[in-house]
């Protein structure tokens, strides 16, 4: 079977607190984009990964070799599984790249091996793999909570959201499937990687500017994305470890600045970074801004949300 590895970016993306575990406490809302590594799964005796395209990592730090291993594990079964990856994600862009080839393999191997295992507890089992596999496993605009572990579809109920329960306590992912969704909007973006590689670890290492809760990031991004409101989910968005990234790397500041010279409505940076993406009104003026970007030499794409 082949499957869409879709890549994310987050729309807000808070640092609450460091835990005792050293991870940071996080709140951000993880939005899949039309970006997407190509995932080929067939039957094998053992785990064994092709990769398309030139790559150092050893296939045992390949996150979806991992992830086989992972669901050989969890179902207790001897066969194996040839991975083949069409990489178009950027490695360590802040797109979950990685993440996402991972949770396709879960996705992927849960229905070949007809494992039947839920996907809210798929999600769970995706958070040793790394923080953002539990979101790209879900699909969907996804609020991510804890260090990445904790994943609730994102947009409530449309009858909460319009009826007089709009302070209700989100639906989490494990509650009654009956519930019905309003579906998201679609939200046109540009892409832009300024070709420097971002270490999530590094990036968290260096963030030391803790700001106090915002309650209002949350409220403001959800509510601009439930009225499919384009403008104001730019003027919501935030990163947090945006300015961290942009000392250490401060090519990551140039392409924010292109995006905002092309007339993106709102800009910010993906995940630990590099890539930064803006929001525009319609897919020809993302192609357009995409296109000037590249002529340029910088990596852009034009993409929309997935949901
Ligand atoms: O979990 P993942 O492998 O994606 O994280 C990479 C690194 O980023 C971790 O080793 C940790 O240093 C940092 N991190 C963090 N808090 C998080 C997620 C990641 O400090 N919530």
């Amino acid at each position: 079977m082949t499957v869409a590895a879709y890549a994310k970016v987050n729309f807000t993306l808070e640092v609450l607190g460091v835990r005792p575990d050293g991870y940071h406490d996080l709140r951000s809302v993880v939005v899949p984009i039309s970006l997407a590594d190509e995932v080929t799964l067939e039957p094998a005796d053992e785990v064994t990964l092709n990769l398309k395209t030139l790559n150092t990592l050893k296939a045992e730090d390949n996150l979806a070799v991992r992830a086989a291993r992972l669901m050989q594990r969890v179902s207790g079964r001897n066969e194996g599984v040839e991975i083949t990856l069409e990489k178009r994600i950027p490695v360590g862009g802040g797109l979950g790249g990685g993440s996402a080839d991972a949770a396709a393999v879960l996705n992927g191997l849960n229905e070949m091996w007809g494992l039947g295992i839920p996907k809210p507890e798929l999600a769970g089992l995706g958070a040793e793999i790394g923080s953002d596999v539990p979101a790209l496993v879900l699909g969907g605009p996804v609020l991510m909570e804890g260090r990445g572990e904790q994943v609730t579809e994102c947009l409530v109920p449309s009858a909460v959201v319009h009826g007089a329960e709009l302070k209700r306590k989100d639906r989490r992912v494990s509650s009654s499937p009956s519930t019905k969704h309003q579906a998201p909007s679609t939200f046109h973006l540009v892409l832009a990687n300024p070709g420097v590689f971002c270490s999530t670890a590094e990036i968290f290492k260096a963030f030391a500017s803790l700001l106090p809760n915002r309650p209002e990031i949350l409220y403001n991004i959800r509510l601009a994305m439930q009225a499919g409101d384009d403008a104001a989910v730019a003027r919501a968005l935030q990163n947090d470890l945006e300015a961290t990234a942009t000392r250490l790397h401060p090519e990551i500041g140039a392409a924010r600045r292109r995006l905002e010279e092309a007339g993106c409505l709102g800009v910010s940076m993906s995940g630990s970074g590099a890539t930064v993406f803006g929001i525009v009104r319609d897919a020809s003026e993302a192609e357009c801004i995409a296109r000037k970007l590249s002529e340029d030499g910088l990596w852009a794409v034009a993409v929309e949300t997935v949901r």
